[in-house]
């Protein structure tokens, strides 16, 4: 089995623990590499070489940044097959998907490096006479990158993009379950042109290098993606650094008693099953019109019997595993809690195999909106059916909970549409398609639970940047702003 090391300064180096770790294909649990348990001390020296290399990146014009996301963007392309495959048996989701999850840093890399040559501010006018005002945007300085495994080379790129722009240099964490594909990410990084120090790799535990890169002094920007638990860990130990959090969701599909239901029944299928249900924005309530509910149930139950779990390579799998053997369980216990609740199990409800991390597509229905099951994050393929009578109960239903990622409603009447789009609390609406499937030019983030940040689109560049305001005053003699004279 191949060893791996950690980039620091432009270097591949082994950690100082002396200690290591393995990635599992979570389809056969077989390892498929050995990985350096990074420690506090190599995220010091990760950090002291991204603050020296700061030092000239800030200063290299960003349309020259820009080139080098191209090339990355071009390396990433060359190596599609390659990487999506990595994707696949690291993380366990299917090779449609793992095709996608590079597609997704390909956008982002091109879309960032373009940004490049905008990095807009804004000018205004004065109160004043002969004096202009402007903003301009800085980097922030060097940045730590905690990501999480269910879009191992998709995420890294909406954090990594952006923050090079705009002239910061990075550290970045994968985490412990696909540090291959974050290897595979930072090698062809390395290789587009990005300098030494600039980019930096630590692999390893949050405790052993999440915590650390949080409390340092030099990092002057936290940017993560992951549970709430953890985010408001960060929030309380990361002091006055620029904190940008992407948390959980619980998302809902409402499904009104006018929906063709042929389709919302495919955006369910691929909202609540696609990636195993490991989406932020994957769909895990339903909330469905009386009037439909047992049409729809059966249509759901017939489909999802049909769904094929299996090893994500094969390309007649619809459902891969779990990304571990706590992730099943999670789901399982899940299932336990809704039965108490008094939920009725419609299908699934099950581990499944023998060898890896599969879990059946599980579908409860008649689950009332404040149940467990319905309220906290599953990641996991287990689906809740709420039925309610009006569109104002599914909205309440929608918003009662503690998140605010996405959200989706069928239906073909327009001022229901519209009403939905503005009395739903999350950061993305969808309008008769299924709760995931965001696009990288468009902000994505949330409300509430979920935090507030944005990455992606144009306000991406938010997070990796502070905005400063210039003031030229050409007037030649002091002039006093809020002053009468
Ligand atoms: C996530 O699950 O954290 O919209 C990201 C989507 C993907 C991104 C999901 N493009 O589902």
């Amino acid at each position: 089995m191949k060893t791996f090391k950690l980039l620091i300064n432009g270097k591949w180096i082994e950690s100082s623990s002396g200690e290591f770790f393995t990635s599992i294909n979570p389809a056969n649990e077989k390892s498929i590499g050995k990985f350096q348990k990074g420690n506090e001390d190599d995220v010091n020296q990760a950090v002291d070489a991204a603050k020296r290399a700061y030092a000239t990146w800030k200063k290299v014009p960003p349309p020259k940044r820009g080139e080098i996301l191209f090339k990355f963007a071009q390396l990433l392309r060359k190596n599609k097959e390659d990487l999506a495959r990595c994707v696949t048996q690291e993380m366990g989701k299917v090779i449609a998907e793992g095709r996608g999850d590079v597609q997704e840093a390909i956008d982002t890399a091109e879309y960032f490096a373009a940004e490049g040559r905008r990095l807009l501010g804004h000018t205004t006018t004065s109160e004043l006479r002969d004096k202009f005002s402007m903003t301009v945007r800085m980097p922030v300085g060097v940045f730590g990158l905690i990501c999480p495994w269910n879009f191992p080379t998709a995420i890294p790129a909406w954090k990594i993009m952006p923050a090079l722009i705009c002239g910061n240099t990075v550290v970045f964490k994968p985490a412990t379950d696909t540090p291959l594909c974050a290897t595979k990410f930072i090698e062809l990084l390395q290789k587009a042109g990005a300098p030494p120090g600039v980019v930096n790799l630590i692999t390893g535990s949050g405790t052993d290098v999440g915590t650390p890169m949080i409390r340092h002094h030099d990092i002057r920007g936290i940017s993560f993606t992951g549970s709430k638990r953890t985010g408001e860990f960060i929030i309380k130990e990361a002091g006055m650094k620029k904190v940008g959090m992407e948390l959980g969701g619980k998302n809902g599909i409402i499904i009104m008693d006018d929906a063709d239901l042929e389709l919302a029944l495919d955006g369910v299928i691929f909202g609540a099953y696609g990636t195993t249900g490991q989406r932020c924005t994957a769909t895990s309530r339903i909330i469905v019109h009386e009037a439909v509910k047992s049409k729809f149930e059966k249509m759901l139950i017939s489909r999802i019997k049909k769904l094929k779990l299996g090893d994500g390579l094969k390309t007649t799998t619809d459902v891969g595993p779990l990304i571990n053997k706590p992730a099943a369980d999670k789901s399982h216990k899940y299932v336990l809690i809704g039965k108490q609740e008094g939920a009725k199990l419609l299908c699934g409800g099950n581990y499944y195999g023998t060898k890896g991390f599969f879990y059946q597509p599980t579908l409860f229905t008649d689950v009332a909106g404040d149940m467990r099951i319905a309220q906290e994050e599953i990641f996991g393929p287990v689906l809740s059916l709420i039925p309610i009578k009006t569109l104002d109960e599914a909205i309440d239903v929608m918003n009662n909970i503690e998140y605010g990622l996405s959200s989706a409603i069928y239906t073909k009447d327009v001022n229901s549409g519209f009403k939905a789009i503005s009395e739903i609390e999350t950061g993305l609406t969808y309008i008769n398609s299924s709760t995931i499937g965001a696009e990288v030019h468009l902000p994505f983030g949330g409300v509430k639970g979920t935090g507030h940040t944005r990455e992606a689109g144009i306000h991406g560049i938010d997070e990796f940047s502070d905005v400063k305001t210039v003031y030229v005053d050409y007037s030649g003699k002091l002039q006093k702003a809020q002053i009468d004279d």
